[in-house]
């Protein structure tokens, strides 16, 4: 005998939120490509390319202690807050290019870091994913993990693997709704995630310069606003429509 209800069992709608630096804006991180195309005064292969570890590691490890220092000093946002109401009502997945943990402090449950975590170190050498460890002090040289090897931030770097990309496609193709924040879709293969969603998906693309016009893709929605101003307003909308 199997126990059953007369009520209807509604089945949660399933939302995929891609997030980029925009989103993490009004927190007091920079973007990456606001600034004539620096990064906090660096060039973004001079810091983020396995080459740029090779030619300074001392200025890399520097780099990322400085950004790991910013983080622990800034709060999530209202966009970060109001993408973590949706996990009542959706089944949502964030997918972020971010390495900040703004969406964990915000209280979001699912989200998969494609380019890693500035609050994550791991070693140069081995088994280099079975070393990942939880890291919130300053990266030095002659830092070394457990076997000896010197340590890295845990950051994909450019012309590394992105070790979550198949999964995030996986999750991306099963969206009903997909919601783009704060990115200028310029780093491949993130920006391609758009790609695989099913024909008609609707998508929100909310960022104070979309990279983006209305043709773009089926069934979109360009809202030309910072997160912070823009987030919330979608989110409630999203809620009130579909909660029921
Ligand atoms: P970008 O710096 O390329 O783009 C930032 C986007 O945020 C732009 O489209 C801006 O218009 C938008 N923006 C600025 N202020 C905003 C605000 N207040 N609210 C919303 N949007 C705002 O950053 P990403 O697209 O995230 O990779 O860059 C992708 C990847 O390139 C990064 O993950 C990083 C970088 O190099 C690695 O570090 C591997």
């Amino acid at each position: 005998m199997y126990i059953f209800t007369t009520t209807s069992i509604s089945i949660m709608k399933k939302i995929v939120v891609l997030t980029g630096a925009g989103i993490s804006a009004e927190s007091g991180i920079k973007t990456f490509r606001d600034a004539d195309g620096l990064w906090e005064g660096h060039d973004v292969m001079e810091v983020a390319s396995p080459q740029g570890f090779t030619n300074n590691p001392e200025l890399v490890l520097d780099f990322y202690n400085q950004r790991r220092k910013q983080l622990l000093q800034v709060l999530p946002n209202k966009a970060h807050l109001a993408l973590a109401k949706l996990d009542t009502y959706f089944d949502t997945t964030i997918i972020t290019q971010n390495v900040d943990d703004l969406h964990e402090r915000a209280n979001s449950k699912n989200i998969m870091h494609l380019h890693g975590e500035l609050l994550k170190a791991k070693s140069t050498k081995g088994d280099i994913d079975k070393s990942i460890t939880d890291c919130e002090n300053d990266i030095f040289m002659g830092d070394l993990c457990p076997n000896g090897h010197q340590l890295r931030p845990h950051i994909v770097w450019f012309g590394e693997e992105v070790p979550m990309l198949e999964k995030a496609i996986e999750i991306t193709e099963k969206a009903d709704i997909l919601i783009i924040i704060g990115t200028s879709m310029q780093v491949y293969p993130a920006a391609s995630l758009v790609n695989f969603v099913k024909p008609n998906t609707p998508i929100y693309f909310i960022d104070p310069k979309p990279s983006v016009s209305k043709n773009s893709f089926n069934n979109l929605t360009i809202i030309s606003k910072t997160a912070v101003n823009g987030v919330p307003g979608i989110i409630d909308d999203l809620i009130k429509t579909y909660k029921n």
